[in-house]
């Protein structure tokens, strides 16, 4: 049986120096060195030849997909669209559900790394930006989630400040007066700019902005729910922007819980259009994001980036808004 010890001799390195390149940690080898050692690992059968031709040829045909919440099923779809379209060229997936928590998305990026894929497609975590991210040197591709980053990353996005202020416009245009916003905090990109949307459509339409009708937490049903109580604390409203459809179910329920009727006397409008928002009662009225083309974008940008194509790193997809019966 072949063993480091053998392949070591015939190709006159040190044993330290065959673990170091089967297990990929090469990265101060030199390429010839390498090569050598590797055509009589696969000469020698040291290995399943699978593992020695990826090593070879420093491809492992595998994307890491990093998603911050897999239940929610706006990345449940984003990650079908990846991983249809990461079959349609060749590369299978690994992935990574982080819970929101940059400690899991950094566990994720090393593990990511040791395994040797050949590309990353990361949604970040709700929270400010992972320093991890910026030493990763896979080909990465930023989804949905834009965070600023001093390396060439490619940037998958919709235009959230236009989607939200077509939304508010919506309900300023349907008679609301007192439009709250509930949302995920400011770190997040996309939360920001659709508060930016938000105070955007107030100010054009003349009304003013109100700190208090603006709730701020996370893109989950609870901060619906949560977000609702607060506002009818310390105000009327007649509309609600809420930030994601998770927050416009807690929402909702918050307000029949209030003896509100939606669209009667408060109006809701949500943003995502995830594949229940539809089946809601009463259906959820909200800008539709084009989240399966969100992820089929993102890895063919991913495999444009690992071929070393010269390409536009970033692109903006459209919003549209889909009226149903909350507004
Ligand atoms: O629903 C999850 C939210 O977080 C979506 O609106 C998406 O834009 C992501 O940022």
């Amino acid at each position: 049986m072949t063993t480091i010890k053998k392949i070591a001799e015939l190709a006159n390195v040190s044993t330290a120096t065959v673990s170091k390149i089967i297990n990929g940690k090469d990265q101060y080898i030199s390429e010839a060195t390498r090569q050598k050692v590797l055509e009589i690992v696969e000469r020698e059968g040291y290995i399943p030849n699978g593992v020695a031709k990826s090593l070879k040829m420093r491809r492992t045909k595998t994307i890491g997909i990093i998603l911050p919440d897999v239940m929610n099923l706006f990345f449940s779809e984003l990650a079908r669209g990846a991983e249809d379209a990461a079959e349609k060229e060749g590369y299978s997936v690994i992935l990574c559900n982080t819970d929101n928590k940059e400690l899991k998305e950094e566990k994720y990026l090393n593990i990511l790394h040791e395994k040797m894929v050949d590309g990353i497609i990361m949604t970040a975590a709700e929270g400010s930006m992972n320093k991890s991210v910026k030493i990763s040197k896979t080909p990465m591709v930023l989804v949905d989630r834009d965070i600023e980053l001093d390396k060439p990353v490619g940037r998958i996005t919709v235009n959230n400040e236009e989607g939200a202020f077509m939304a508010t416009k919506f309900l300023i245009e349907k008679g609301c007066k007192n439009i709250g916003f509930i949302s995920s905090q400011k770190k997040n990109k996309p939360s920001a700019e659709r508060l930016k949307g938000y105070r955007r459509a107030l100010k054009e339409n003349g009304l003013e902005v109100d700190e208090k009708k603006i709730f701020l937490q996370n893109f989950t049903i609870a901060s619906g729910y949560e977000g609702v109580m607060a506002l009818l604390e310390r105000n009327k409203v007649d509309g609600i922007f809420c930030g994601n459809d998770l927050i416009a179910i807690g929402a909702i329920q918050a307000l029949k819980e209030n003896n509100l009727k939606v669209p009667k006397d408060v109006k809701v409008i949500g943003f995502d259009d995830i594949s229940m928002s539809q089946f809601m009662d009463p259906p959820l009225t909200t800008i539709k994001q084009p989240i399966y083309q969100l992820g089929e974008e993102a890895v063919k940008m991913l495999v444009a980036i690992i071929g070393k194509k010269d390409i536009d790193m970033h692109k903006v997809l459209r919003t549209e808004l889909i009226e149903r019966g909350s507004c």
